[in-house]
């Protein structure tokens, strides 16, 4: 057995998987998300730490014979969060999440150092962790002054199970000290925000043993002492280890709240200028590309309840057959995008409006927004020199039809639907764990899913479409300003 741990933002997930990697249990406790002031996101990681206890005793109470065969665990986590401890290990604040904007300006002054971009081949976001210690430094210097150990969230899982301060390369890239393409901690970026290499975790692949399981732990759930725990990875990292995605030429979607397009890649390939995302992946010697779109779903839900409606309804409303765009173009940028714009200012839109666009052609315009905005994404990984033949589509917004079909023609790319199968960071950190066990073979055990249906794209359509992508492009620097 195996056990995987996926700490999101709104819960942790622990599932097991067997040695022919079917899930045999699961387990989930929800977490809440504290916003003291606008823009902030923090959690406790003492929150953490009793909803894993919470998930591991279900675990004993309800299959205590197949928690104690584990060998391997696994742990994925939501990235980039800033989880600072002093000399003892004691943590000194809340944890400053993925998602909290506070640390802009910080950000941005990085970002303006060219050193950033050039070394961890990524912009520096204002959710990543190395802008948000120099907010602390700025904001609460006499906590500042007491950072010993920088870890992300995930890793102070590690360190509560093991003992032990290590992160994985896939986690790791999204602090902005990375050397991404070395695949170790970058002294000068360090530098740059007052720390250094000692402030750091040690770093593993994800597929490496990075400590075992306390003895303690072990006995408490009824666990071999022998049990280790593997570095794991981010939650993107780890969920493509779940579905395969890790050899170039595969790719996901996940049509979320928002959504993301992510790539596996055999090369350090960045593209800071498009705001793709260039990342160590969890596998060895392999990295990822990921476009990330702030409102996917997300705006559908906001037009549904505009419209006194519900998503299902409405996507219904379009039929079976994929329409030609209706001239109506809506722009998805409700919260500002990432991919390819770096744009938190930025506001969606409604253009081309008539008398005659009415709720379906709205909903139409929605459906056709998203895509377009994961057209972006797949322009922003071409030029990164990433081609795509196909994508697995996965979250809530694939099961729509006509969303997927949507989506074939703007990519101009088959998309594969997967058979129902546990898609989380969950299951790809079991994966990890038992790669880590027995030393298998990485790429034989993220296998892909089994597909149920394949969604080609429309050829009928592809110039409606294509001109409908062209009037997409020329409205964004009109909304800039
Ligand atoms: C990735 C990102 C999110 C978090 C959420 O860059 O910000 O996907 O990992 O869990």
């Amino acid at each position: 057995m195996y056990l995987g741990i996926d700490l999101g933002t709104s819960g942790i997930k622990a599932l097991l998987i067997d040695d022919n990697q079917r899930i045999t249990a699961s387990a989930s406790a929800s977490l809440s998300v504290a916003r003291p002031h606008s823009g902030w996101s923090e959690q406790n990681p003492a929150h953490w730490i009793d909803a894993l206890e919470t998930v591991l005793d279900v675990m004993k109470s309800t299959f205590p014979a197949r928690l104690a065969a584990v060998r391997g665990i696994g742990l994925s986590g939501q990235m980039h969060g800033a989880t600072l401890l002093d000399g003892n290990g004691e943590v000194l604040r809340p944890c400053i999440l993925w998602n909290d904007t506070r640390s802009h300006k910080e950000a941005a002054a990085l970002d303006a150092d060219p050193r950033f971009r050039e070394i961890t081949g990524n912009i520096v976001f204002p959710g990543f962790t190395a802008p948000k210690l120099l907010w602390v430094k700025h904001n609460e210097p006499e906590i500042f002054a007491k950072v010993a150990r920088v870890l992300l969230p995930k890793d102070y899982l590690r360190l509560w199970l093991t003992g032990e301060y290590v992160s994985d390369m896939s986690d790791s890239a999204g602090t902005a000290w990375l050397d991404v393409g070395q695949r170790r901690w970058s002294p000068e970026l360090l530098a740059a925000t007052d720390l250094d290499e000692s402030h750091m975790p040690s770093l593993v692949e994800g597929t490496q043993i990075s400590a075992m399981l306390k003895p303690d732990l072990a006995r408490r759930w009824g666990m071999r002492e022998d049990a280790v725990v593997a570095g794991g990875g981010g939650d993107n990292a780890a969920s493509a280890c779940g579905m395969g995605t890790v050899s170039p030429g595969q790719a996901f979607i996940s049509l979320g709240t928002s959504g993301v397009l992510f790539a596996a890649n055999a090369t350090y390939s960045p593209n800071p200028a498009s705001a793709v995302h260039t990342f160590c992946h969890a596998l060895p010697k392999t990295w990822h590309q990921m476009g990330v779109i702030l409102s996917a779903t997300d705006a559908l839900n906001w037009y549904a309840n505009i419209a006194r409606s519900d998503p299902v309804n409405l996507t219904a409303e379009l039929g079976d057959t994929l329409k030609a765009p209706s001239g109506v173009t809506f722009l998805p940028y409700l919260s500002g995008e990432r991919t390819p714009y770096n744009d938190a200012s930025v506001r969606g839109a409604f253009v081309g409006l008539g008398r005659e666009s009415d709720r379906a052609a709205l909903t139409q315009a929605v459906v056709e927004g998203v895509a377009f905005a994961f057209r972006d994404n797949l322009e922003a990984l071409a030029a990164a020199g990433t081609r795509l033949e196909r994508v697995t589509a996965v979250g809530g917004g694939s099961r729509s039809d006509y969303w997927l079909r949507a989506i074939a023609t703007a990519l101009e790319l088959p998309v594969d639907v997967p058979a129902d199968g546990d898609f989380g960071g969950a299951f790809g950190a079991a994966r990890l764990g038992l790669i880590a066990a027995e030393k298998a073979d990485p790429w034989a055990i993220c296998t892909l899913p089994s597909i149920a249906e394949t969604i080609e794209p429309e050829p009928r359509l592809r110039d409606a479409f294509d001109d409908a992508y062209a009037r997409y492009r020329g409205l964004y620097p009109a909304l800039r300003n």
